[in-house]
């Protein structure tokens, strides 16, 4: 079969066959298919859609580019959670320890930071010392001592999606559901784990702009892991706005300490709840949701997710002294404060600007391989809904260079809307798919 036939048909809109696809995934992920004809049929395939069965074909050749690692001599439900990505998305470094805590071996396998969202991998890496680059031997030893692993994806697990992703982040290939939905179940699939609780975003933050898309997203992703024999279930979350109320890497850090310390912001701790409820109840560690609750806040008010978290920097090198002492964490040396423009209430806090001001301070990348900045990021001193006077701080920018600062600030200065009546806000949680 001829690459070019394969893109025409997908072009014209047909379904294609499980050869086809394939021949497309082995190609890339070998190199014997040029970037350019892997790009042509990414774009059709963003253009056209693929059918169930072409997406679930999809995902089990991205699977089967590398190795499936096999955790069943290990005890217990080994339960992992991913985000679609978003911007102060930070319930990774909260929820994990908590499970694990609770009795949940977590192997959370995460990503960096790209456009305008935030990564796990870079929000660890803060820590000084935190080691996220771990072997498969590592993460299994990890488990075994602490009960969670928070690693980068390894070259051995789905290697056509390291390659495929890279050519989607720079053709405009991003935004489409067979391909997001094959690029996440593959690595959750490959990684061993036996469920897996998807947060799905939905808003100006997120991937998925709108509820039905990001609903349609949530149920492709559902209906592969389970097909696949990973018990998998979807809750669908708001990213109008950001999470809690800090974005940036050690900034994140901070907050999620805090979290675990019972001082969380609102929204924090009820998505972050959310999702751990339904990993203690895939992990069968709880009976029903009432159980959940009760061991989750338990695991909180007796500091045991706390010293959880302090155990797993340890393991992973890093300085556990940053649990108790912030000022060992990266701090920028200049901060900056935005001010209500006029007294009103605070409507929007646009998701999507904040992450690209964000980045322009220097906590996100452009490029796969740029570096961030772990000190520099935007704290939200005033959430929307809340009433503010006129002249008083709404945003802190914590920041290195001034141009950098004035580039954020351009975009900070649409990012925010004061209204005259309170915001009508959307709940956290939005819906779920089972
Ligand atoms: N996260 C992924 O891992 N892949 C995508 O395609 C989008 C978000």
């Amino acid at each position: 079969m001829r690459t070019v036939d394969i893109i025409m048909k997908k072009r014209d809109g047909h379904a294609l066959e499980r050869e086809e696809i394939l021949a497309f995934v082995q190609g890339a992920t070998t190199g014997a298919l040029p970037d350019y004809q892997a790009s042509a049929l990414l774009m059709a395939i963003l253009l056209r859609g693929m059918t169930t069965q072409e997406t679930a074909w999809l995902t089990d050749a991205m699977v089967h580019s590398g190795i499936t690692v096999d955790l069943s001599d290990l005890p217990g439900v080994k339960v992992d959670k991913h985000s679609t990505g978003g911007v102060g998305d930070k319930t990774s470094l909260v929820l994990a320890p908590i499970a694990a805590a609770c009795g949940v071996p977590v192997p959370m396998m995460s990503g960096r930071g790209l456009g305008h969202t935030g990564g796990t991998l870079d929000k660890l890496e803060s820590i000084p010392g935190f080691r996220t680059a771990l072997s498969l031997e590592e993460m299994r030893a990890a488990l075994e001592r602490d009960g969670c692993a928070m690693l980068g994806q390894t070259t051995q697990i789905a290697p056509a999606d390291k390659k495929l992703y890279a050519l989607r982040d720079v053709t405009g290939t991003v935004e489409s559901i067979p391909l997001i939905s094959a690029s996440i179940m593959s690595k959750k699939i490959a990684e061993g784990i036996d469920a897996l609780v998807l947060d799905v975003k939905t808003g100006s933050g997120a991937f998925m702009k709108t509820e039905a898309d990001s609903r349609r997203l949530a149920e492709s992703l559902v209906s592969i892991g389970n097909a696949s024999g990973v018990r998998t279930e979807a809750v669908i979350t708001d990213m109008d706005m950001p999470l809690g109320v800090a974005v940036g890497n050690a900034l994140e850090v901070i907050e999620c300490l805090e979290a675990l310390k019972g001082h969380g912001a609102a929204d924090l701790v009820d998505c972050s709840l959310e999702l751990t409820l339904r990993m203690l109840l895939l992990g069968k560690v709880a009976s029903d949701r009432d159980d959940a609750e009760k061991r989750v806040r338990a695991a909180i008010a007796s500091g045991a997710a706390l010293e959880r978290f302090r155990r797993i920097i340890e393991g992973q090198g890093g300085d556990p002294r940053v649990v108790d002492d912030y000022s060992l964490l990266p701090t920028a040396p200049s901060r900056h404060l935005v001010p209500a423009t006029r007294a009103g209430y605070v409507a929007r806090l646009d998701a999507e600007l904040i992450g690209r001001a964000s980045v322009m301070l220097g906590a996100g990348r452009d490029r796969v391989e740029d570096a961030v900045d772990p000190a520099v990021g935007i704290i939200i001193l005033a959430k929307p809904g809340r009433q503010v006077s006129a002249g008083e701080p709404i945003l802190e920018l914590h920041y290195r260079e001034q141009a950098k600062l004035d580039a954020a600030l351009t975009l900070i200065s649409r990012a925010v809307t004061i209204g005259d009546a309170p915001p009508a806000l959307r709940a956290i949680i939005v819906g779920e798919v089972r």
